[in-house]
């Protein structure tokens, strides 16, 4: 059957709007020219565009492949990709004239943009990667007829100061990264012109020593990046105007203490990263402000002695709390009443955990993965797993000095019984714990019970072979019956 008429119709109202026209009028071209004439660049034809890419070549051979562009008219090149080229110096006017979407100019040595280099591309260009050169400042001066621009990226530089305005002009602007520049200092005016559109903004890997005022002012971000930064301290006013951050990594800085009401005023942070730090006290008030929004908080790594249950308290949405590294030595009894309920996963590898209270995640009844590896516990008891069994899907409790005994039969069952049977999940079988009156290991699964002397409460000593099948028929509660003799 031909499709009727009106379908041919749409279809090609449809090329159209896909296709547009080129930003400077003529008709879009798509056809790429001879391969001699741009070699040794490479160009292909893409759905939108063309695509061009220049790799290991000179300023020479990238201005003699331009100069074969701009002599086609209405070109149009979604991707022209400058890589690992030596480009010292962008010169005025090298792009005049080609509507180019996407420029990519990436380790090629650019230290110099020169100020009419990049301002014909106002219309067209929306996503410009100036990543892995040698950038010493924002060239404002090239930047600012970008009036589409979405997409900065000039990671890996070698920019040490952000002046005042460095980004005017970049007034679409939606993401912003510094990753890994020298940065140390960040002009209060830095990022105006921004604040109506940045949603995300990357200064991570910078020698930043407190959270820069400019950021204040960014009322529509999302998502601010600082990891890996030298900032020490923190306070409520570094983060009053970001009434929308959804996501504020702190990672890897010299943070030591969490303050009262640091982030009182993100009231939608749904994730804190903490980890990296050399955190030893969280105040009670530190998390006030995010009651309902934070569900993602990451501590670990750092030198926190306790969980702290009164700052965590009041985040009744918290779903995944990682207290990996740290140097918690035991847990109490209340450690996770009156907010545990919403936590699906729980890291708390690599402390110094010797001991587990018997009650202690009776209100973990959401919890999905419990990661207790690389601590000192020998007993796991019953009653701990006991109410949160049902719900766990990954628990792992390698690298623990366990002894072999029928506290941990939960664990044999609870392997046996696994719905999904992933290898990552699969490995854990290789769990040890240690028979103490034989001096010898036995993987979990495999401990001798019929040497263990295990017996039911209301029931005779259990044989190897009956305790399994009543103990899979229903997973716990046979299990809590159990006590060793
Ligand atoms: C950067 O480009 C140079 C050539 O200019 C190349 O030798 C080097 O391998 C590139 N580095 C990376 C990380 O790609
Ligand atoms: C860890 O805590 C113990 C006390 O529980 C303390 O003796 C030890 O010095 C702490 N380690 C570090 C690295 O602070």
């Amino acid at each position: 059957m031909n499709p009727p008429g009106w379908a041919i119709l749409l279809a090609a109202v449809g090329f159209c709007y896909v296709s547009g026209q080129s930003s400077n009028g003529a008709p879009p071209n798509f056809q790429c020219p001879v391969h001699q004439e741009v070699s040794p660049c490479v160009c292909n034809v893409k759905k939108n565009g063309l695509d061009i890419m220049c790799e290991f070549t000179d300023n020479y051979h990238i201005n003699k492949a331009m100069a074969v562009l701009k002599g086609k008219s209405g070109i149009v090149v979604y991707y022209l990709k400058l890589r690992h080229n030596n480009l010292p110096k962008l010169q005025s006017f090298i792009f005049l004239g080609i509507d180019i979407r996407h420029l990519t100019i990436h380790n090629s040595s650019l230290a110099v943009i020169e100020e009419s280099s990049l301002s014909s591309m106002g219309i067209g260009l929306t996503q410009l990667d100036l990543s892995q050169n040698s950038l010493g400042s924002v060239p404002s001066p090239a930047f600012k007829n970008l009036h589409h621009l979405l997409i900065l990226n000039m990671n890996h530089n070698k920019i040490s100061v952000i002046h005042s305005r460095a980004f005017e002009g970049l007034d679409t602007l939606e993401i912003l990264t510094l990753y890994e520049n020298k940065i140390s200092t960040i002009e209060d005016g830095a990022f105006k012109g921004l604040a109506k559109k940045l949603r995300r903004l990357n200064i991570g890997g910078n020698g930043l020593t407190a959270v820069p005022k400019a950021v204040g002012h960014l009322e529509n971000l999302r998502k601010l990046e600082l990891q890996e930064n030298s900032i020490s301290h923190i306070t409520e006013k570094d983060f009053e105007g970001l009434v929308k951050l959804d996501s504020l990594g702190l990672a890897h800085n010299h943070l030591r203490t969490v303050p009262p009401r640091a982030f009182s005023h993100l009231q939608e942070l749904n994730s804190l990263e903490l980890d990296g730090n050399s955190i030893t006290h969280i105040n009670p008030d530190a998390f006030v402000g995010l009651e309902v929004s934070l569900q993602y908080l990451r501590l670990g790594d750092n030198n926190i002695h306790q969980i702290p249950s009164d700052a965590l308290k009041p985040l009744h949405r918290l779903r995944h709390l990682d207290l990996r590294s740290n140097n918690i030595s035991y847990i109490a009894e209340d450690a996770f009443t009156g907010y545990g309920d919403s936590i699906t996963f729980l890291n708390l590898q690599k402390n110094n955990i010797k001991m587990l209270p018997s009650m202690g995640f009776d209100n973990l009844n959401s919890l999905e993965t419990l990661n207790l590896q690389n601590n000192k516990i020998s007993h796991i008891p019953e009653e701990i797993m006991e109410p949160i069994v049902d719900t766990l899907r990954v628990v792992d409790i390698m690298d623990n000095p366990l002894l072999c005994d029928c506290e941990l039969r939960w664990y044999k069952e609870w392997i046996k019984n696994l719905k999904d049977k992933d290898d990552e999940m699969m490995q854990k079988k290789r769990t040890v714990c240690t028979m103490e009156n034989e001096h010898r290991e036995y993987p979990v699964q495999n401990m001798p019970m019929d040497r263990m002397n295990c017996v039911g409460k209301n029931m005779e000593r259990t044989s190897a072979s009956s305790a399994p099948t009543l103990i899979v028929s229903a997973l716990l509660p046979p299990l809590l019956m159990f006590t060793c003799l």
